[in-house]
């Protein structure tokens, strides 16, 4: 999939219509959708016409005056790029006239523009420079000495983009893509005539403004007005590679555009369909990680964690880890080694993971990190629906009228799709947000949320079930779709219990603290306002309810009659970029690939004969439970594939206990993170640029990673578990990733179609994909449920055993900002800490006040499990009673506080509740003093390795 770098602009957007319009460019016929314009037309027709402020992923704006064309029977020139087309429409795009015209507007485009093409870093990638030589411009005879711009100072705040306002010629392409791509309003352009330019907030630097930095402004920008500063120093790329974004769970399709081995710069590919040409800043900008000198790229062993470590050969390696695991299971039985997969793996390396020790450890002890963040979805939505997965598209929101955002703050967590939600929103659909915290969603620019349901954290349960109550209790159900495609016995249980008076949004307002008229609103709402979706995150599942709200808000979905089409739907937004993938693969210690249950003979079979070894019947240990086995002496193997459970489990001082408890801890990642400064293996990981493979996506869109450059360690990661389950004596002979995928598809129902040559072929797939779906499948649940009929659920509230009390009065919940991601081992080493360089609590002023705690201060937070130490942010996007905090710096021990409550039919954390007390410290805590000697003393070890073959 290497590409050249530039693709076709059409210049306007592709318009949809059923009607089509014949017209004749330039002698030649074409037929294109109703609403096309004559730019776009003529482009389809592989007839350029000269253009500037258009471009195909903005809508166009005419000010630029280079695009214009004669159409026969009309008078002058009027601009083909905001022109539609007519019925037999006759157009000339190349006449005397025009060219003369089109001169005359480079002309003063070039004149008031410096003239260093030969040292500018757009060289040969600059659309002046382009459209200087399509028009003929020969001669500028508008001399440089009278009023101009080139001496406008740059704005290089940014660390990724310069700004430099001697080369804008104000095309407003930049403004436009911030408003209708990016959707934040950052820019406008300022002044009027000779006199405007573009303008960053109130003439701030691009660093003040209310920039979040998503590049869309850059990429937009026809001369090198906005420039990556990558391309800057490193030059223009040469090649590029189609591949996945390795962040978020939106999935974001890129185009790595390269020098030799070197990556210059990411740009979302336009083809994309889970991103349609739109990136955030982590997925644009923050790939430096990679290449970090962080990374450790030769394999490490040690006896003891107080040892220094000793860089050794893959083999020897490989074979110390296989010979560890062999005697643990020797002395300690079968079930005493385990494996943890990871949600920013591959499916082929997850899949083989799980493989490896079903098959080669002989147990069913493998979990993923899904089991603390999205397992809850998995089993509420296969419970009610019958599939483990969100319902919809990404493109379904451009169709919904009503949108619920329950526990997910998408501007932070999953930029672009917020993107797209708010640009539905300015088309008119309403939004509901239903969080603790005032969320950007609720007031930002032009998207005001017609509902914020402020409730408190861990009473979700009561709220959907509040909603419902209304809906039903007002009949404002869809009864037709209920009675046609849900259980009847289960709607008329569940039907009884949301109708007792205890559910009313009354009743429950005070557990929730959301003023009843607010919920009677947003459900009359959700109810009759057309196509109704439902997105949630984290602030779902990560409760001792977690799958019980799953279950809730499918009740609500089906109730309402929101499943099975476009604009509608349950859409989990998972939180790292493979979490889908990870739980299809079968990294649960319950389930093998796709969802099927290992006590169910006919689904071993399949794997006992394709794998050729007996699998276990019982189930296996999930995390939580392996760290308690560790701490009781029953378990003490572990491999553990890019997942750093010591910074993000709960409660970190019983994690870090158990992994010192283990007797052989095999890290496989990029860094030495937090869990393997507890290690005895390490081996080294490749970033997802340096291996092939595949993600899936929150909409279950499986999407091609591939290897742009060659793995710094010498192997990708899944030829690193390839070789340890050879050296524990089962081969796994595959020679490529595409092998791996071959076999998920051929034991997996829901992937029966999926190959890499179909990927490359559609560009990505949404399962299912089989002989009934066999491009895959964008809607699910579209005339049946997976499962046969929806299945109601009853929903009891039960609330939290994790209560304030005079010791613990305030709440702390958690979550995540956009410019780092998760456990910021990958972000933390990019320029993204420009923005966020450490976590802070944030609190409400009036528990700060009561607490004398002002902006800035060290405060300490203290919890049932432990105590550490933050600054303090003061800030009314809290409601009193709440604090909240990040959790991307180790330092930050945001997982210190947090207890081991966990959902209970999952065992997800409840990391959305924890009870604390907060006050005004002067030093760091305890823990975060032993957590410094600690890594200083590993650090120092680490620096103490010695060399290959010493
Ligand atoms: S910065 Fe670039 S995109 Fe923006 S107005 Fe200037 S030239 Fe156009
Ligand atoms: S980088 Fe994104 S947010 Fe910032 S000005 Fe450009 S388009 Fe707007
Ligand atoms: S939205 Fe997510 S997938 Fe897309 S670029 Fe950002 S981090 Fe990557
Ligand atoms: S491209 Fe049409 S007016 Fe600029």
């Amino acid at each position: 999939m290497i590409s050249t770098i530039r693709w076709k602009d059409l210049g306007t957007p592709a318009r949809v219509s059923e009607r089509t319009v014949d017209l004749e460019v330039d002698g030649i016929a074409v037929t294109v959708p109703e609403g096309t314009s004559v730019l776009r037309a003529a482009a389809e027709a592989g007839i350029s016409i000269p253009k500037l402020c258009a471009t195909d992923s903005l809508e166009p704006f005419g000010s630029c005056r280079l695009c214009l064309v004669e159409i026969e029977g009309r008078k002058g020139y009027p601009a083909s790029c905001t022109t539609p087309v007519a019925e037999g429409m006759v157009v000339h795009t190349q006449t005397t006239a025009l060219a003369k015209l089109r001169r005359g507007v480079m002309e003063l485009y070039i004149s008031d523009h410096p003239l260093d093409c030969l040292t500018c870093a757009a060289n040969g990638n600059c659309e002046l420079q382009d459209m200087a030589g399509a028009v003929g411009l020969r001669e500028v005879r508008y001399g440089y000495e009278g009023e101009n711009h080139l001496n406008q100072a740059k704005d290089t705040s940014n660390p990724y983009f310069t700004f430099d306002p001697s080369k804008c010629i104000v095309c407003s392409r930049c403004v436009r893509a911030c408003e209708e791509t990016q959707g934040t309003f950052a820019l406008t352009i300022d002044g009027r005539g000779f006199a405007s330019m573009v303008s960053p907030g109130q003439k701030e630097d691009f660093m003040d403004s209310e920039c979040v930095s998503c590049g869309a402004c850059v990429q937009a920008c026809p001369t090198a007005t906005l420039m990556e500063k990558s391309v800057i120093d490193q030059g223009q790329p040469e090649h590029s590679v189609i591949t996945t974004c390795a962040y978020c769970g939106v999935g974001c399709s890129f185009r790595a555009e390269m020098k030799g081995n070197d990556v210059v710069r990411m740009i979302p590919h336009k083809d994309g369909k889970a991103n349609r040409g739109h990136s955030c800043v982590k997925g644009r900008f923050a790939f430096g990680y990679a290449t970090h000198p962080d990374r450790i790229t030769t394999p490490m062993i040690r006896a003891k964690i107080t040892d220094p470590w000793k860089a050794v050969s893959w083999e020897e390696a490989i074979g110390y880890a296989a010979s560890e695991f062999k005697r643990i299971q020797a002395q300690h039985g079968r079930g005493a080694v385990g494996g943890i997969t990871s949600s920013r793996c591959t499916n082929e390396e997850t899949y083989l993971v799980q493989k490896l020790v079903r098959a080669a450890f002989g147990n069913n002890n493998v979990d993923t990190c899904a089991r603390v963040c999205h397992s809850p979805t998995g089993y509420g939505l296969k419970t009610t629906l019958g599939e483990s997965a969100g319902t919809q598209a990404f493109d379904s929101v451009m169709k919904a009228d009503v949108i619920i955002i329950i526990g997910a703050n998408p501007t932070d967590g999953h930029p672009v799709f917020a993107s797209r939600l708010k640009r539905r929103i300015r088309e008119g659909a309403k939004l509901v947000v239903a969080d603790p915290r005032t969320i950007d969603l609720v007031d930002g620019p032009h998207v005001t949320a017609s509902y914020h349901l402020k409730l408190r954290p861990g009473t979700n349960v009561a709220l959907v079930n509040s909603l419902a109550h209304v809906i039903l209790s007002e009949g404002l159900e869809a009864a037709d779709f209920v009675a046609e495609r849900c259980d009847a016995k289960d709607y008329a249980k569940w039907r009884e219990f949301i109708m007792q008076d205890r559910n009313s949004p009354e009743a429950l307002e005070a557990d929730t603290g959301v003023p009843a008229d607010h919920v009677r609103g947003a459900a009359r709402l959700f109810a009759t306002g057309g196509n109704g979706a439902i997105y949630y995150g984290l602030g779902v599942t990560e409760h001792s309810q977690g799958s019980t709200m799953v279950m809730g808000i499918a009740n609500l979905a089906m109730a309402t009659g929101n499943i099975g089409r476009e604009g509608v739907g349950v859409n989990p937004l998972r939180g790292q970029n493979n979490v889908q993938g990870a739980c299809d693969m079968g990294s649960f210690p319950h389930e093998l690939p796709g969802y099927r249950h290992v006590s169910d003979g006919v689904t071993r079979a399949l794997f006992e004969s394709a794998w050729g070894v007996k699998l276990e019947p019982e189930p296996g240990l999930r995390i939580p439970n392996m760290l308690d086995a560790a701490l009781d002496g029953s378990f003490r193997g572990i491999y553990i594939e890019g997942e750093d459970i010591a910074q993000s489990d709960p409660d970190t001082q019983h994690v870090t206990a158990a992994l010192e408890a283990m007797e052989c801890v095999v890290v496989q990642d990029l860094f030495l993170n937090e869990t393997a400064k507890f290690a005895h293996v390490f081996l080294p990981g490749s970033s997802f640029l340096e291996k092939n493979g595949t993600f899936t996506n929150a909409e279950r869109r499986i999407s091609p990673v591939r290897k742009v450059t060659p793995p710094l360690a010498g192997k990708e990661d899944w030829e690193v578990t390839v070789m340890l389950a050879e050296a524990l004596g089962y081969p796994m002979p595959y020679k490529h990733p595409s092998e791996i995928m071959d076999e998920i598809a051929r034991l997996t129902p829901t992937f029966h179609g999926v190959s890499y040559a179909k990927l490359n072929a559609l560009g990505s797939i949404q399962w299912p994909c089989n002989d009934q779906a066999p491009e895959g499948t964008p809607t699910m649940h579209i005339d049946e449920f997976v499962r046969g009929k929806g299945k109601f659920v009853i929903t009891e509230y039960v609330p939290t055993e994790e209560r304030t009390s005079r010791k613990f009065p305030l709440i702390l919940t958690t979550g995540r900002i956009l410019s780092q991601y998760n456990v910021g081992a990958q972000t933390r080493r990019t320029a993204n800490s420009m923005w966020h360089e450490e976590d802070r609590l944030e609190i409400h002023p009036s528990d700060a006040e009561t607490r004398g705690i002002r902006e800035g201060d060290w405060v300490g937070i203290r919890s049932r499990a432990g105590e550490t130490v933050l600054r303090a942010k003061v800030t009314e996007r809290m409601q009193p009673g709440v604090v909240y905090t990040t959790f991307h710096f180790p330092e930050s021990g945001a997982n210190v506080i947090t207890t081991d409550n966990s959902d209970w039919a999952t065992n997800c954390p409840e990391y959305k509740v924890t009870a604390v007390q907060v006050e005004p410290v002067t030093q760091p805590s305890e823990w975060q003093r032993r957590f410094r000697e600690f890594s200083e003393t590993q650090a120092d070890l680490l620096a103490k390795r010695d060399s290959v073959g010493a």
